[in-house]
């Protein structure tokens, strides 16, 4: 399906349960008039996520969420590789949370684990996936390179946004608004190239 033309629905399910990604999801879908559905409201439940790649758990996210809802859904698989860690949490960074998704521990760990490492150098990483009744599903990847820094700084985003220093910035996530990290973070690359496959009528 590379290359072909992506008609965009006029009702879109969001298939998370993440306030944070939603909320940013939310707002990068803002400008198109697609109404949005939040999986909560539609009480889907949230899938095992048994892929072993971001794309696979993406896409086992969407589809399960058609199948739920029987509208066009749109998920997101992203996470944390560090590379001193070798790419650790990656697609485990929510599991490292724990079930009471404790960021503050999960932070803590990355920094125990690196130890003494001198390599603090780390990538954000999100697929997109958009999933269709008729079985069609396509998927687009987007990913910022940064450093890590410790102790946690900034109390904006979710997740791991405390920690990283994306390439070119002295700045946390945690220590930016929404309104700059949607200009370039891995969920705004990947959204690029989804808008960028979209048609619109
Ligand atoms: P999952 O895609 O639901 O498996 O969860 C991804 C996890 O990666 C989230 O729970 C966050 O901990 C982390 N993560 C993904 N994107 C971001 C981000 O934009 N900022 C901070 N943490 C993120």
């Amino acid at each position: 399906m590379a290359g072909e033309r992506l008609d965009l629905p006029q009702r879109l399910v969001i298939a998370s349960h993440n306030a944070g990604k939603v909320v940013e999801i939310d707002d990068l879908l803002d400008p198109f008039g697609i109404e949005v559905i939040g999986a909560a409201s539609l009480n889907l439940p949230e899938p095992e996520e048994t892929g072993d790649t971001f794309e696979a758990n993406a896409v086992l996210k969407a589809v399960a969420a058609v199948e739920g809802s029987g509208l066009p859904a749109l998920s997101d698989d992203s996470g944390l590789s560090v590379w001193g860690l070798d790419g650790k949490p990656g697609i485990h960074s929510a599991r490292w949370g724990g079930p009471s998704m404790d960021f503050n521990a999960a932070m803590a760990r990355v920094e125990q684990e690196l130890g003494d490492n001198p390599d603090r150098s780390a990538s954000f990483f999100c697929v997109l996936s958009l999933a269709w009744p008729d079985g069609s599903v396509r998927s687009f990847e987007g990913r910022v390179d940064g450093m890590l820094e410790f102790p946690p700084r900034g109390d904006h985003g979710f997740g791991y946004d405390p920690i990283f220093v994306p390439d070119g910035d002295t700045r946390t996530f945690g220590e930016m608004e929404m309104a700059e990290k949607k200009t370039f973070n891995h969920r705004a690359r990947a959204f690029a190239k989804l808008i960028g496959a979209a048609d619109f009528h």
